[in-house]
């Protein structure tokens, strides 16, 4: 199996380009399930998720033709409506499929996702909301089965908690479905606001984008056209990731295609850590300090901290001059870069959903696990600081979700290699 190897201690300089956003993708593509005519979309990361997503689409009948960041997807020809296990448990975001195929099929069967290393992560709350919207749904054999013969109709939605895959999934159903939904404490990320301006370029009326109250009037079964190329927006978290490289190592690197208010609860941070920003419209230099300053994040959703960004942090906070509170708001489980930091010399304590980060001299390399996706980048981060060489294991996490990790740290002169063994 495949591992990286980093030499860590170097300075990092240079500059990179931030690619399309995995979580923006993977809604956008789901949303091409609304059309029966082809829809070309630009400025995809090359990362496994997005592969497999296509991968569910070309088993349901539908035309695919991927290279690189663009993909022309003709859901026209799809056969099926079954999203089966063995793609659904490789990748949760699979879920994303319900709501379109709902809507514009009147039937589909998707596999339940199960369980995952950061949480319970349930879609009680999707399932709840298309019922609301007249779908008939049962759970049997491990599958979710939902039905609405005569197309699903707009209802009043109140999520009891902020889901962004759950808003997608409602925002995808409701643009086909008959009448008006509207979507009350819908989340309101980035990826969000793609997905509204995506069915609005289709000529779906959708207010309210990037608030927390949607309106979607649909169009009544008829299907959607797209007839120019979606492109996918900025990875926020991606450039945070790289951000948080910069500031462990001490190194001034420069980021292009950024988008700069998507990630402003980061720049924040790192700017109470005493890191100094150079910004251009769509481009940023990290300026950090030698001595980093502790830093205390809780978790939120967006416009708050992400909980994406929450495990590369906490390696960031290893090496700053004092301690560090970290508290995890969104998922009961999203600890498990702790023990692999400490097993690189951090000294992080946990307590219920709050870490508190001492930050230590030195970080040493070590063989380290990765257990999900920006768990693994924690470790990465921590590799690039320490002293030696450090071997992360289980890589195929990061595979799912950064685009050409090491090709990019590389150009920005870390000592980092893929091995196999
Ligand atoms: C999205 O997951 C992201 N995934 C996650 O990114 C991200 O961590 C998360 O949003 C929060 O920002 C994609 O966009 C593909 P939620 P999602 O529904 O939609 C609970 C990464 O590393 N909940 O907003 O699944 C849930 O358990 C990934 O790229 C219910 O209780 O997250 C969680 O505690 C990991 N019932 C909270 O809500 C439901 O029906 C927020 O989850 C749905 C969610």
């Amino acid at each position: 199996m495949d591992y990286l190897e980093i030499i860590g201690g170097k300075r990092l300089s240079g500059a990179i380009d931030i690619s399309g956003a995995k979580n923006a993708a993977l809604p956008v593509i789901a949303a091409t399930i609304l059309s029966d005519r082809p829809v070309e979309l630009t400025n995809l990361p090359d990362v496994v998720d997005i592969r497999t997503l296509l991968k569910l689409l070309d088993m349901l009948g539908s035309r695919v033709e991927h290279e690189g960041t663009v993909a022309r997807i003709d859901n026209g020809p799809m056969t099926s409506t079954k999203a089966v296990y063995e793609i659904v448990s490789q990748m949760r975001a699979s879920i994303l499929v319900l709501g379109p195929l709902l809507t514009r099929f009147g039937e589909c069967e998707v596999s339940l996702p199960g369980g995952c290393a950061i949480g319970q992560r349930p879609i009680d709350l999707h399932l709840k909301a298309l019922e609301a919207m007249g779908a008939k749904i049962e759970i049997k054999g491990g599958y979710v089965r939902a039905e609405a013969p005569e197309g699903l109709r707009g209802a009043k939605i109140i999520f009891d908690k902020i889901t962004v895959g759950g808003t997608e999934n409602v925002l995808m159903a409701a643009a086909m479905a008959h009448g008006t939904t509207q979507i009350i404490n819908a989340a309101r990320e980035p990826e969000i606001v793609q997905l509204c301006d995506m069915l609005s370029a289709a000529g779906v009326k959708v207010e309210g984008t990037g608030m927390a109250t949607l309106t979607v009037h649909g169009t009544g079964g008829q299907p959607l056209v797209w007839d120019q190329a979606v492109a996918i927006i900025p990875d926020r978290i991606e450039a945070g990731t790289y951000l948080c490289a910069g500031a462990i190592t001490h190194s001034d690197i420069t980021l292009n295609k950024v988008n700069i208010e998507h990630i402003q609860a980061m720049i924040d941070k790192l700017e109470s850590m005493g890191c100094q920003f150079a910004i251009a419209e769509e481009s940023i230099t990290i300026h950090p300090p030698e001595v980093l300053r502790p830093v205390n994040i809780i978790t939120a959703e967006y416009p708050g901290f992400p909980t994406d960004m929450q495990a590369q942090f906490m390696a960031v906070a290893t090496l700053a001059e004092g301690e560090s509170l970290i508290e995890e708001r969104l998922f009961e489980n999203r600890f498990m870069h702790v023990s692999e930091l400490n097993r690189l010399g951090a000294d992080i304590w946990l307590k219920g959903n709050t870490a508190a980060v001492k930050g230590v001299d030195a970080l040493y390399g070590a063989d380290v696990m990765a257990t999900d996706l920006r768990a693994s980048s924690a470790l990465v981060l921590g590799a690039l600081a320490a002293e030696g060489v450090t071997r992360v294991r289980r890589i195929y996490h990061l595979d799912r979700g950064y685009d050409d990790l090491e090709g990019k740290l590389a150009t920005l002169g870390a000592a980092i290699e893929r091995k196999k063994g």
